[in-house]
């Protein structure tokens, strides 16, 4: 067995190794540790979607690993990531989960500060001296966004966003041109499943296209859809390393081959309005983004755009996490809205088919990790078969564990990069 102890730093290379990883890396709380601040206290993380706070001085409470932020809306327009610690003995400053205000009191002794994060006022001045306190609300020193994805990074310096992102850029123009406006929102509102397993457990199933004919086999049954025939070893779908830990299933060549909006289950005579303005709107790259439809798209590490929902991954403990979800909706399209909001509460809501089946296997398989015995995790499907495209990156078929292990790359390289912001 491996052992590990706090005299000895951990050897991730011997963990994640490019077939299998150690059971360990699910279930030890010093590697947990770890993984917070090395990648989410490093490495651009998902935060919100502008959408969320459109007006100024709109806020939302959101997560980056366990630690608890707000993202803000200030007067000027501008985003702020800021942690959710009062600056003066460390109360949690903000309760609500969204709301719009220009500023936010401490509960604890009043101290309030703007939604930049500044310190404007406290009690009792004079227990200061002339100058006061400069103690601010900790902001994120990075914020950007993309399609109005917003990412933050606690580290001063590195990669930009853009860099971070590569090539899976392109995958959020694609899921934005599918509307008529060219913007989306998250506007729904989010559901947070709260599951008993390891945060990568829930990546790595987004990114899995191996277990839906097995683990999803009664709603496949029950439903009748051709999500069996995606999953399959004589699909076409392609599984594909975007680099940086980004993954991709690409599901065009099967829609390619099917009449327009068949990805949203439906076609342009049960969706004319939507059609129509898409045919307005973009003259004739509309027939394009109605039959090639959204990305499937893991964004490292805590992002998947599946299609039509999104998920997001908070670990709060090596056996815990929140999977959030909620529903796209695309600007100027309501009735594919209203479509697509169904199928979303359908399979990944509270009462989700799709997403009741998945949580049965994590919580079976953290069980199964924290037994001695066999050590390992294989994720080698395919590894023989796989090629590589014009960037290096490799692609397999759609039930290989390619994106997984695009996932693994990515976390050893964080992992044991030698400098920690
Ligand atoms: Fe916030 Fe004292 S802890 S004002
Ligand atoms: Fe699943």
């Amino acid at each position: 067995m491996h052992t590990t102890t706090s005299q000895a730093p951990i050897d991730y290379r011997d963990l994640a190794r490019g077939d299998r990883v150690h059971g360990s890396l699910y279930t030890n709380p010093e590697i947990f540790a770890e993984e917070m601040s090395r990648i989410f206290y490093r490495t651009w993380i998902f935060v919100g979607h502008t959408s969320e706070i459109a007006a100024p001085n709109d806020y939302v409470r959101k997560s980056i690993g366990t630690q608890d932020v707000i993202m803000t809306r200030d007067r000027d327009g501008d985003i702020h990531v800021l942690l959710n610690r009062c600056a003066h003995r460390g109360s949690i400053v903000c309760n609500e989960p969204r709301g719009n205000s220009s500023a936010f009191r401490c509960p604890y002794h009043g101290w309030t500060f703007r939604n930049t994060g500044d310190l404007i006022g406290y009690p009792f001045r004079q227990g200061y001296g002339e100058s006061g306190p400069e103690l601010n609300l900790a902001s994120l020193p990075r914020v950007a966004s993309h399609q109005g994805f917003v990412f933050a990074s606690m580290a001063t310096d590195g990669p930009t966003l853009a860099e971070h992102l590569g090539p899976a850029a392109e995958e959020f123009d694609r899921l934005a041109s599918l509307s008529p406006e060219g913007e989306i929102s998250l506007s729904c509102g989010w559901i947070g499943h709260r599951l008993n397993a390891n945060w990568k457990l829930l990546f790595e199933n987004d990114a899995d296209g191996y277990h839906p004919q097995f683990a999803h086999r009664s709603v496949i049954a029950a439903t009748n859809t051709h999500i069996g025939d995606l999953y399959s070893d004589r699909s076409p779908v392609t599984a594909h390393d975007l680099g940086h830990g980004h993954s991709l299933r690409e599901m065009r060549p099967v829609y390619r081959d099917s009449p327009p909006l068949s990805w949203a289950g439906a076609s342009e005579e049960r969706l004319p309005d939507y059609a129509t303005q898409m045919r307005a709107a973009l003259g004739d790259r509309a027939d394009v983004a109605l039959t090639d439809g959204p990305p499937n798209l893991m964004v490292f590490p805590n992002l998947a755009i599946m299609d039509i929902h999104i998920s997001v991954f908070q670990p709060l403990a090596p056996d815990l996490s929140v999977q959030h979800v909620t529903a796209v909706q695309w600007n100027g399209a309501p009735d594919l809205n209203r479509r697509e909001l169904q199928q979303t509460v359908a399979s990944v809501g509270p009462a989700g088919m799709f997403l009741a089946d998945d949580a049965e296997m994590h919580e079976r398989v953290q069980q199964g990790l924290a037994m001695r015995e066999p050590e390992w995790v294989d994720v080698s499907r395919g590894l023989l078969r796989e090629r590589t495209d014009e960037h290096g990156h490799a692609v397999g078929s759609v039930t290989d564990e390619t994106g997984i292990r695009a996932f693994w790359h990515e976390y050893l390289r964080l992992m044991t990069a030698e400098e920690v912001a």
